[in-house]
């Protein structure tokens, strides 16, 4: 069994919480992985160019193309996104969009394979946590679990927090804040949220291990999008 995660944050891998969030998932589930990061990837979203219905493969040259067969291989996923703006950043959206690609006709490269959901805000990764399971969705991907933390908004270290009247110093603790190390958010220091990420990585191995019925899966998750577009019509 193999796992694919992949990271949504375009900072470094030490300073972004999703990333250490997606690692810690992956490193529970017991099973061999992969991590990639979208970070300095050039990944658009997708053009509604319909060239992908036949053959189900995306035509727009970026560095999809070489994720893609990452993407094919692996038998479950840890995907895992910043909150920009109440939502999942732009960068992973893109991602999860071109999975239009894997989703015409008998698309079943995709659907009954398991994933997990990861959301890293300056406040909460719900809202990230929350779309990523939802696009899970689209392809019959089941999101066994969602993984939310609270990471370190870039306003801590810009140079300006302690000012800025929109930044999340501010915003936080008020007008007049004084930025000290112990209040910088570091999920790595959230006992709950590191212990909500292991539990989410064994469950997804134990969901691998034990008799993972990818059929059963789709069926499941086809009844979960119809009633998603009944209540949405
Ligand atoms: C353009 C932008 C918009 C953001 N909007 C929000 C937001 O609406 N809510 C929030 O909680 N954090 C917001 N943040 C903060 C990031 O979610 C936070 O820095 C998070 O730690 C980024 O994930 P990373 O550590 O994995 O890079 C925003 C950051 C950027 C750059």
């Amino acid at each position: 069994m193999k796992i694919l995660g992949i990271s949504g944050s375009t900072r470094k891998d030490d300073v972004s919480g999703t990333s250490k969030l997606v690692k810690t998932v992956l490193e529970n589930t017991d099973c061999s992985y992969e991590l990639v990061s979208l970070r300095g990837k050039k990944i658009a979203g997708c053009i509604a160019c319909l060239g992908c219905v036949k053959d189900n493969i995306c035509k727009v040259q970026d560095d999809l193309v070489d994720l893609r067969a990452k993407i094919v291989e692996a038998d479950a996923y840890v995907i895992g996104a910043p909150n920009f703006y109440s939502a999942m950043n732009a960068t992973t959206h893109a991602l999860l969009e071109r999975w239009y690609q894997f989703r015409h006709q008998e698309g079943d490269t995709l659907w009954g394979k398991l994933g997990v959901a990861v959301g890293v805000g300056g406040t909460s990764g719900q809202y990230p946590a929350d779309e990523i399971e939802k696009l899970f969705l689209y392809n019959f991907v089941e999101t066994v679990a969602k993984v939310a933390g609270q990471g370190a908004a870039s306003c801590f270290s810009c140079g300006y927090g302690e000012t800025c009247k929109v930044g999340v110093p501010t915003l936080l603790y008020g007008e007049g804040v004084k930025i000290t190390p112990d209040m910088i958010p570091d999920v790595t220091k959230q006992s709950v949220v590191i212990e909500s990420a292991a539990a989410a990585g064994k469950l997804l191995g134990q969901r691998l291990r034990n008799g993972h019925d990818r059929m059963a899966v789709t069926q499941k998750m086809q009844q979960q999008l119809m009633s998603m577009f009944k209540e949405s019509a």
